[in-house]
């Protein structure tokens, strides 16, 4: 069914009667697609779940492009960025033709499905804004960072559960929940691998986020347990290129203080709570793709 979805974003792409957009929507690489997935798992395959997909993967497209150029990261799943390709220009253009066709879109579903997306929307964009100026200074601020990843990532797969619930005529709110606590730990996940993964594996430099200013869980678990001299070593490696022996201090610091696995079994506590209320429901797929979230390597 995933593919019904592609073909309906190529659809939508294709109504725009433009070329170069179609070009460029080409060179995007289409990524996991999660949200659509959780859509289609809960709702079915109907022609408004089919658009309601094609529609939140538009708008999380567009909210990459953003970020990338928001970021400066030149990478993109292993591949050249748009805008390393093409420039910020083009990227953040591109960006907003999906982000207004998927808009356009919403508006001839439903005012219910298009209120519930357009809020999220709002979440994420207030979330991205978040993480640029948590990122000005080294920060400790759990709550903050815990708000800000939910903004930035949870509030659109909560929301993509949620529609699709009210598209299936399921109740919403166990649904809502389900796709927050998922986004939250995929999020932490993201965060975790950028320390533990290798450069191949991630598609980016490793250890990237500290580079760019972000204290992510990880830092600031690793910043409480340090002694004072390691805490002003960890600041004073706040958005520097950092050198080998640099990148392998913060790593066996990691490992001795066991924040991975600290941080992990944060996400996993969520993923669990997501499992328990799918168990509940007799919802053995929607079980299925939260325990494959877990079920990484590190
Ligand atoms: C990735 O975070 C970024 C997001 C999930 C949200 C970005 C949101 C915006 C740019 C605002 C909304 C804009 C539109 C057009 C809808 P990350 O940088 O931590 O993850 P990464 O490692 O995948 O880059
Ligand atoms: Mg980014």
């Amino acid at each position: 069914m995933l593919q019904a979805v592609e073909r309906k974003i190529e659809q939508f792409i294709a109504d725009l009667d433009d070329k170069e957009v179609s070009a460029l929507y080409k060179q995007l690489p289409s990524g996991k697609r999660l949200r659509a997935k959780l859509i289609l798992k809960i709702a079915g395959s109907e022609l408004s779940v089919i658009k309601t997909a094609a529609i939140v993967e538009m708008i999380h497209a567009a909210s990459l492009l953003h970020d990338d150029v928001i970021d400066d990261a030149y990478t993109r799943r292993a591949k050249p960025s748009l805008n390393a390709l093409y420039g910020n220009k083009t990227s953040i253009m591109l960006g907003d033709i999906l982000y207004a066709k998927g808009f356009f879109e919403l508006g001839v579903i439903s005012p219910e499905i298009a209120t519930i997306i357009s809020n999220a929307v709002i979440q994420l964009s207030l979330g991205e804004l978040k993480d640029v100026s948590l990122s000005k200074a080294f920060s400790t601020n759990t709550a903050g960072y815990l708000e800000m990843i939910y903004q930035k990532t949870a509030s659109l797969m909560e929301a993509s559960a949620g529609a699709a619930a009210l598209l299936a005529g399921k109740p919403k709110e166990d649904y809502m929940i389900y796709g927050k606590n998922l986004g939250l730990a995929f999020q932490m996940i993201d965060d975790l691998l950028d320390i533990t993964a290798d450069e191949a594996t991630l598609g980016k430099p490793a250890l990237h986020d500290f580079k760019e200013g972000k204290t992510t869980l990880p830092y600031i678990y690793l910043y409480e347990a340090l002694c004072e001299e390691g805490q002003a070593r960890l600041r004073s490696l706040h958005t520097k290129n950092l050198t080998g022996d640099e990148q392998l201090w913060i790593k066996a610091k990691m490992q001795e203080y066991g924040i991975i696995e600290k941080a992990y079994s944060q996400a996993k506590a969520l993923v669990e709570e997501a499992i328990a209320l799918m168990r509940f429901r007799n919802e053995e797929v929607l079980v299925g793709i939260a325990l494959q979230m877990i079920e990484r390597d590190f």
